[in-house]
């Protein structure tokens, strides 16, 4: 085939030069698209290394601040918090994550201290506080029971907004519980207070090393599938989005991140509403084993990734490389 365009038509003109590909860039990564997870544990004055997340630490609350001062001045504008709850504290019921000062509402309340114009986003669902590891209540085989659950996560979204969250995060994939938490949020006057629901959650053996993060890898009984999505699907997807907008959800998430990028191309041409992605931990650890195996440079690795986001219609990801691609941006 010819092309008759030729050369009156060569593409590769703007792309001659670095002050022409800046012209011309589609679109740009800057420190206010992130939002930077953060893992919390007990203590006072404690980093733990997450070994299956070379990097990444838990912090105890006091630390935690610090994290927050940090993300403050490199120009984050809003961090996720999940707990490490000590086992002890974990039961086949989860409540621990309804105690009003319990590790999210001690950090929350740390960070608003610390930095109060950070954005505060706190997960919603059960796994850190069970002690079989499932985002919600489970029967005698196993399956977890939807509408039990969704009403412990209305109390637990509003022990944290209580706490002074900003962002409710259900990450447990119970039918209907963005409704039920948004109008409890309205009864008790929350009503600035956000909901990023978790809209299209896969159930993904990407999650691995942040199971081991907040400790629930080898309490898990089983897996996901019977609430998380099938990663076969979708269209599936596109109706949990639709059903999460109309219960009021502000904003969507899609997760995991680079594997689903169909998926947030397809909310966002849908939709047009925020959307956000969720570059979880299976997907930074592969980033870091293959820097460390001299596979790809980590800096560009992580750039390129943040980029392919944007592109495919992100207002904004998650992500643990948040701090160290802030400062990368900053030069
Ligand atoms: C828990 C939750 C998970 C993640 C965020 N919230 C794990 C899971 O569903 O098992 C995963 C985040 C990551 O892998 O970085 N409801």
């Amino acid at each position: 085939m010819t092309n008759a365009a030729f050369p009156a038509l060569r593409l590769r003109r703007t792309r001659s030069t670095a002050w022409s590909r800046a012209l011309v860039a589609e679109n740009r990564v800057s420190p206010a698209d992130l939002i930077w997870p953060l893992f919390i544990t007990e203590g006072r004055a404690v980093e733990e290394p997450v070994a299956a997340l070379p990097g990444v630490s838990r912090w105890s609350v006091d630390r935690i601040a610090d994290r927050a001062r940090e993300a403050r001045d490199l120009g984050i504008p809003c961090i996720a918090l999940f707990p490490n709850t000590p086992h002890d504290k974990r039961s086949q019921d989860g409540r621990e994550a309804l105690n009003p000062d319990n590790l999210m509402c001690r950090a929350i309340r740390a960070i608003k201290d610390a930095a109060p114009d950070i954005g505060v986003l706190t997960d919603v669902a059960l796994d850190p506080y069970t002690a079989h590891g499932h985002d919600g209540i489970v029967d005698e085989s196993g399956y977890v029971l939807n509408d039990i659950t969704s009403a412990l996560l209305v109390d637990q979204a509003l022990v944290q907004a209580a706490a002074g969250s900003d962002v409710i995060a259900p990450s447990d994939m119970m039918d209907g519980r963005v409704g039920a938490i948004r109008s409890a949020l309205e009864r008790e006057g929350h009503v600035n207070v956000q909901i990023m629901a978790y809209a299209a959650k896969y159930a993904s053996a990407f999650y691995g090393p942040f199971r081991d993060a907040v400790g629930s890898r080898g309490l898990l009984k089983g897996d996901k599938k019977n609430y998380q999505m099938d990663p076969a699907n979708g269209e599936e997807a596109l109706r949990e989005v639709a059903l999460d907008l109309a219960e009021g959800a502000d904003s969507v998430m899609v997760k995991p991140g680079l594997p689903y990028l169909d998926i947030v191309r397809r909310v966002k041409d849908r939709f047009e509403v925020p959307v956000f992605a969720y570059q979880v931990s299976g997907e930074y650890a592969m980033i870091e084993a293959a820097a460390a195996a001299g596979a790809g440079d980590r800096d560009a690795l992580v750039m390129e990734t943040l980029m392919a986001f944007k592109r495919a219609g992100c207002s904004g990801v998650l992500t643990y490389h948040a701090a160290h691609a802030a400062r990368l941006m900053a030069g």
